[in-house]
Order: structure tokens, then C-alpha cells, then sequence
């Protein structure tokens, strides 16, 4: 057996597992004193499954997630240039998802810490895809999170890595179940986010006039499903040609509609549940997920607050690369070998009282 490359007790090397929903993604990630560093990162999508289905199967999505695990596992060690007794933990996602797809990671994660006896750190989902902005820059606590993925939509409270409070979120669809649900009524494809983001680049955001849910007796509550059917009403009301021709005049208008409620919500969040002026709002403001990527909410909140950071791309949408990077800085959470075998899924975010 290769002799373990990891003599210095302050640096850890990491394996993270990401398999919550539909995307495959696995991490390496060194900490050596408290700089981290991705020495691999690879994910499989299952777009071609979502495009013949129009949305996740959580059953397909699972035994997806079987396939590609080996494979991957494969090429991210031999990217890292290491191999698997360099370990020293595994970190995987185990709340919120789809249970099926979390187990299977889960299963990878134990059989790792039993061939090695090593720890496991259980990643919460929807903090790890905020903390992701640490993977590019220092943000200092506490910020204000805007977390939008296609799961969830909320903005939290960040005192640290893993103390968040809800300040605010949906009560029915999340931000990118809206572009997905849209794109599917205009017909463009799916995961539609970024093919919506595309299109609008070339149309005019005024020209359809979409409802922005405002909900002003609930502060941080917010809906999306009275757009939708908006988009639905029009949709329906003029000929398939004539929707082809204006899909970048009716992707432009959605998205903006979309994007001002979050921006009406951060406002208001700020203003009624953090007593602050928003012009005078020098707190740092972190957005994360996947409808991070999207390029008109990044240039209305720069344009609109003081001190946002946007995260990478790369890491908006799930991958294992901000799982490796939660763990990393929450190494107190680490379950030690065996009784990190009985962790197990959840599906969903439980807040703590
Ligand atoms: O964070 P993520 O990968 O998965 C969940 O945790 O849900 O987010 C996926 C979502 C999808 O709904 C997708 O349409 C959306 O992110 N998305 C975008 C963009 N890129 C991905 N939405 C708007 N604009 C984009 N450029
Ligand atoms: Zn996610």
C-alpha cells in the first residue's frame, strides 16, 4: 500500500460527494492551515435525461448516479494525483435532496470511511452552496445570503459556516423551478435558466408586462406562482408562430420579472427585517445556487447595493467542489469512524429552533 502522503496533522485532504438532486460531482480538496485548495473537480450531468423527461425522475436520477460514480471516481483521483489513502475525511451532502440520489452518495461516502476508518462531515446543502464564495474570495461575517437554486429560494442570516436563520424564502416555487417552469411553457428546453438568461440577452425586458409578487404583509415571503401562470395566460393567448418569434422579448420580460421580485425581497429585508437603510446597506450580501448564474440578477444587485459577491459559475450550480469546501471549515462536524456509519438522509432543510 502506498504510504500516506499526509504526515502534517495540520493539512487534511478531502473527498467530497455531491449527489443531492441530479448532478453527479466529486472533490478533491487539500486545507492545509486554513488555505484550501481544489486538486480535482468533476461532475456528470443528466441533462440528457431532463430533456427527454422535462424535469428530474427522482428514481432515474438515482440509478444515474450509480453509473457515473465509479468513472468519476477514477478521474478525479488520477487529476489530483493522488490516490485514496491520502484521505483523511469524506464530506458528502446529506440534507436536503432527493433521498434516493443523497443515498447513493451516502453509500460512497461510508464505504470510503470503512476501507480507511475515516471521518464523514454531513454537508448541509443550502449552506455549502453559500459558503461556496469562500472557494474565490474572503467575505467576512455575518452577510446576507441570497440563496436560488432550483430546489430553494432564501435569504438567510450568515453568522457563520453553519449558523444560518431564515430571514426569508418561497412558499411555493424557487427561483429557478420558475425559469424551468417558464422555459417549459415557451418551449426552449430544459434546465431552461440558462437558455432563458441567452435569450433575454437579445430582447426587451419591458415589452411584457409580468406580475412582480410583492406579498407586503408577509416581509420575506415571496411567490412565483402567479407568474407562471401569467406567462401561461399569454402564452396561450397568441399563436405558437408569433411566441417563437418574441421568445427573446417574453424570456427578457420573465426574467426580469423574476429577478425584481428577488430584488423587492432583499429590500424589503433589508428595510422591515434588518432595520437598515438599503442605501446605506455595507453588510456583505452573498449569492449562491445555480439562478446565481444568471446575468441580469447579478448586474441589478451590483448595481443596486454596495458590497455583493456573486459566486464563481462554476460553483453556483451543484458540484462537490463547495461540499469539499463547507467541511473544510466546519471541522467540528466531522463523525468520527464508526459512528459515522449510521448517518443517513433527509429530505429536507429543517430549521433550528
Ligand atoms: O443549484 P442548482 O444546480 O440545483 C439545485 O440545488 O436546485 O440549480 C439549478 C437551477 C436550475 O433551475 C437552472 O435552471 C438554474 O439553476 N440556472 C439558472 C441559470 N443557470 C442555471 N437560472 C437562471 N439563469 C441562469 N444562467
Ligand atoms: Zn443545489
Amino acid at each position: 500500500m502506498k504510504p500516506k502522503k499526509n504526515s502534517d496533522p495540520n493539512k487534511r485532504i478531502i473527498l467530497g460527494v455531491e449527489t443531492s438532486c441530479d448532478d453527479t460531482s466529486l472533490c478533491i480538496l487539500e486545507v492545509d492551515n486554513h488555505t484550501s485548495k481544489i486538486l480535482s473537480l468533476n461532475s456528470f450531468n443528466q441533462d440528457f435525461l431532463l430533456m427527454k423527461w422535462g424535469g428530474v425522475v427522482p428514481e432515474l436520477a438515482a440509478r444515474s448516479h450509480v453509473k457515473a460514480l465509479p468513472p468519476l471516481l477514477d478521474v478525479t483521483f488520477k487529476e489530483a494525483g493522488i490516490s485514496p489513502e491520502d484521505i483523511t475525511e469524506v464530506a458528502v451532502t446529506t440534507h436536503p435532496g432527493l433521498v434516493g440520489s443523497l443515498l447513493t452518495g451516502i453509500n460512497l461516502a461510508k464505504t470510503f470511511a470503512m476501507m480507511r476508518n475515516l471521518p464523514i462531515v454531513p454537508v448541509n446543502h443550502l449552506f455549502a452552496h453559500l459558503e461556496a464564495i469562500h472557494l474565490t474570495e474572503e467575505v467576512s461575517y455575518p452577510y446576507l445570503g441570497l440563496l436560488v437554486s432550483g430546489g430553494h429560494t432564501a435569504f438567510m442570516w450568515v453568522k457563520g459556516p453553519n449558523e444560518m436563520d431564515v430571514l426569508g424564502n418561497t412558499l411555493d416555487d424557487a427561483a429557478g423551478e420558475a425559469f424551468d417552469k417558464g422555459g417549459k411553457l415557451l418551449g426552449v428546453g430544459y434546465p431552461a435558466g440558462r437558455i432563458i438568461d441567452d435569450l433575454a440577452k437579445t430582447g426587451d425586458k419591458d415589452k411584457y408586462d409580468f406580475p412582480i409578487s410583492y406579498m407586503r404583509d408577509r416581509p420575506g415571503k415571496m411567490s412565483f406562482s402567479g407568474l407562471k401562470t401569467a406567462l401561461r395566460v399569454k402564452v396561450q393567448s397568441i399563436q405558437p408562430e408569433e411566441v417563437k418569434a418574441e421568445l427573446p422579448h417574453l424570456c427578457a420580460s420573465y426574467q426580469e420579472a423574476i429577478v425584481q421580485s428577488l430584488r423587492v425581497k432583499a429590500d424589503e429585508i433589508i428595510e422591515k427585517i434588518l432595520e437598515k437603510k438599503v442605501n446605506g446597506f455595507t453588510t456583505p450580501i452573498v449569492i449562491g445556487g445555480g439562478v446565481a448564474c444568471n446575468s441580469r440578477l447579478r448586474e441589478v444587485f451590483k448595481q443596486r447595493y454596495k458590497n455583493v459577491h456573486v459566486v464563481k459559475p462554476i460553483y453556483c450550480t451543484d458540484n462537490a467542489g463547495m461540499v469539499a469546501n463547507w467541511a473544510g471549515r466546519v471541522p467540528d462536524l466531522q463523525v468520527p469512524f464508526p459512528e459515522c456509519l449510521s448517518l443517513d438522509a433527509r429530505s429536507r432543510y429543517v430549521e433550528k429552533k
